[in-house]
């Protein structure tokens, strides 16, 4: 067991799927040395816009640049004078012809369902669609907006296969969805639409990540190492507790704000996410209620609840660090965030670490100091007994 956490922590951190560095709308660059005035990373699909507005003319010059949710499929960008999202949208699509070369056509869609290509409400040229060697596709395009007008809804989609020319059928996700937002030519700001439940999915987010995956480990540190410096001793036990209670509060909030989302979001269900965070919720319920059930420390069957309270502890902080990536996933916050939790878990692993080999060394100082001088009083048996102890566990 002594090495299990350890073991457990540097597997769980190996498993972790690296996260790749998203690249910001600045740092792309175009074929042809092109350059447009303003950019703007849009919240979904990991999609940016580049653009170029000449007042003058009211011309509009746009690069959008967006992956296809699989290799070969297609990306659209489309301004809607009529509604939001989809019906109504004015789209430019970069899609591949049956013969697999690349294109850009413009899409006038006036409902949900099939779509074929026909000329929009702005006149347009120089129509081009490019990929990237990771499959990135970028579309460029002209438009003449009307004179005067400068801001637009704006909505924008990626799918994954074409035939015969035609875009097929995209996911319906959450990401999806909102893929939506406004767009003002002017002022550079252009919004990935609206989120109402954004701020209520951020406090979940938060409240889940600093208690399932942030107190509860640091309160099964502070049990397993604190334990085995004798000027701790009951000292630890509190902190334990208090620890493991805060972040019971809070996960449990968190847990009930997640659950509310999940039962607010139609049409889309995080099954995983979702029962994950029921079992944990319900392991930590009987780890806090097994509390009350505890044995006295010298009755037969402490051992077992023990041995219980171990298992069951370890998995809750497993599954909830898990949970904390999967949301994270879902969530799709800004990079840092997600670095920011890893350089925690990676804080606390190495706090692990450190202990681990602390205490073993301590543990054996003492039990050669112990057999060395075991004629010589209790006090060195005791020590012996109070290092090994929580190292047996
Ligand atoms: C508007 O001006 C830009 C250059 O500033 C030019 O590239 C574009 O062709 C013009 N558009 C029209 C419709 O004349
Ligand atoms: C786009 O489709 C709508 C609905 O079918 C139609 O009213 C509109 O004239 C079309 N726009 C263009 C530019 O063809
Ligand atoms: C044990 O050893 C210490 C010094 O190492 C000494 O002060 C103490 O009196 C000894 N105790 C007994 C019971 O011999």
């Amino acid at each position: 067991m002594a090495s299990t956490l350890l073991f457990l922590f540097s597997l769980l951190l190996l498993l972790l799927p690296l996260p790749s560095f998203s690249q910001t709308c600045s740092s792309q660059t175009f074929s042809k040395n092109r350059l447009f005035a303003t950019c703007n990373d849009l919240r979904h699909l990991s999609a940016a816009l580049h653009w170029t507005y000449d007042a003058a003319n009211s011309t509009l010059s746009i690069a959008f640049v967006a992956p296809p949710s699989r290799s070969g499929g297609w990306v659209a960008w489309a301004l809607n004078p009529t509604g939001s999202g989809m019906v109504g949208a004015q789209a430019v699509v970069g899609l591949r012809q049956s013969g697999g070369s690349l294109v850009a056509k413009t899409f006038n869609i006036s409902a949900y369902g099939p779509v074929t290509p026909s000329p929009i409400a702005f006149e347009t040229w120089g129509l081009e669609a490019e990929e990237d060697a990771g499959g990135v596709m970028t579309v460029f395009a002209m438009l003449k907006l009307p004179s005067g007008v400068t801001r637009m809804n704006q909505a924008w989609q990626v799918g994954p296969s074409s035939t015969d020319g035609l875009p097929n059928k995209h996911d319906i996700g959450v990401a999806n969805l909102n893929a939506k937002g406004t767009l003002d030519v002017v002022s550079g700001q252009s919004s990935g639409g609206k989120d109402s439940r954004l701020q209520e999915r951020n406090i979940h987010g938060i409240l889940n990540a600093v208690s399932w995956g942030i107190l509860l480990p640091i309160g099964a540190i502070i049990a397993r190492y604190l334990k085995a410096f004798k000027s701790l001793a009951p000292a630890w036990f509190y902190l334990h507790v208090l620890c493991q209670l805060i972040g019971y509060a809070l996960g449990v909030t968190g847990w009930g704000i997640g659950l509310n989302l999940g039962s607010k979001s139609k049409g889309v269900q995080y099954t995983t996410h979702r029962n994950l965070g029921i079992t944990l919720f319900s392991l930590a319920t009987l780890q806090i209620t097994a509390l009350f059930l505890r044995p006295k420390k010298d009755h037969k069957y402490r051992v077992y609840w023990n041995l219980y309270h171990h298992v069951v502890g370890m998995a809750i902080i497993l599954l909830g660090i898990i949970n904390v990536f999967r949301g994270l996933q879902i969530l799709n916050p800004a990079q840092k965030w997600k670095d920011a939790y890893i350089v925690v878990l990676c804080f606390l692993g190495g706090i692990t670490l450190v202990l681990e080999v602390t205490t073993c060394i301590i543990a054996r100082r003492r039990k050669s100091d112990g057999s060395t001088k075991q004629y010589n009083g209790s006090g060195a048996t005791n020590d012996q007994r109070s290092v090994q102890q929580p190292l047996s566990v």
